[in-house]
């Protein structure tokens, strides 16, 4: 499968508004049915039962060998992790989605509530705003690959601690070091601090300092083969729309950078 992305010149559209439309799916039917043996079911956390059918399917994994390796990695050894607090309080675990052989990759920090309820990353209202801003450089949604750091809601939407970021980011890791991306965007502070802590702690690496997202958006960093973006997180872009005009220069920025790539 050729999972290139297209880019034709994209026009400026000043489309950063969002719908209102989530996706109505709740997780409680799954508890109606038998529990069975089987190593890679996902188990509803309270009552046991295998709820594997409610993962939403890796459609662009078809014919792909990364894709492939992403759906052995969320099923085999993410899916019913226990690894922190956070287990115990999901619906279902957000792995990611998107091609797994884009050359783009956008990572956030921790799905929400109606990411929770769906297993999808980034569908509520800042993941609609995150899509028009995708389709702002002509791309698809479906055509770049979309994770977070924290698979598992934190309550309330609060921001990740640390021991459930060092509990999860391996198998970020992991997914990156499946896909090789050409570009990351990072969205928000976490996504960047994480980032920034790899490319500190590799051998040889330069040690970046977060300061604030402010700092650091505009800017192209170098993480092993990757060039890295950061860029304000879409949930800010809510909250603050006049920062829309800097993370439009960003995604001009990797508009240009892929189109080295094409
Ligand atoms: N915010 C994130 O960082 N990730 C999601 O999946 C949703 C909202």
């Amino acid at each position: 499968m050729s999972g290139k992305l297209k880019i034709s010149v994209a026009k400026y559209k000043d489309s950063f508004a969002f719908n209102t439309a989530v996706n109505e799916f709740y997780i409680d039917s799954a508890c109606e049915e038998e529990h069975t043996e089987c190593t890679s079911a996902v188990r509803h956390r309270e009552t046991g039962h295998d709820i594997t059918s409610l993962q939403p399917p890796l459609k662009s994994t078809e014919n792909s060998e990364k894709g492939e390796a992403l759906k052995k990695l969320r099923d085999y050894k993410i899916n019913n992790c226990i690894k922190c607090g956070l287990s115990k309080e999901r619906n279902l675990l957000v792995f990611g989605e998107g091609n797994a052989d884009s050359d783009l990759m956008f990572i956030g920090e921790a799905p929400g509530a109606d990411e929770d309820k769906t297993g999808r990353p980034f569908i509520g209202k800042a993941g609609q705003l995150l899509t028009k801003i995708i389709e702002s450089i002509n791309l698809k949604r479906e055509n770049v690959y979309i994770a977070n750091i924290i698979k598992c809601r934190p309550p309330g939407n609060r921001n990740p601690e640390q021991n459930e970021i060092e509990s999860c980011s391996p198998f970020l890791r992991e997914q990156i070091d499946i896909i090789k991306p050409k570009i990351i965007c990072t969205l928000g502070k976490f996504s960047t601090m994480f980032i920034f802590n790899e490319i500190s702690n590799a051998a040889g690496g330069e040690s970046i300092e977060f300061e604030k997202i402010g700092n650091h958006r505009g800017k192209i960093y170098d993480y092993r083969d990757i060039k890295v973006i950061p860029t304000y997180h879409p949930s800010y872009l809510l909250r603050n729309p006049s920062a829309k005009k800097d993370v439009w220069e960003d995604m001009k920025l990797i508009r240009d950078l892929l189109s080295k790539y094409i």
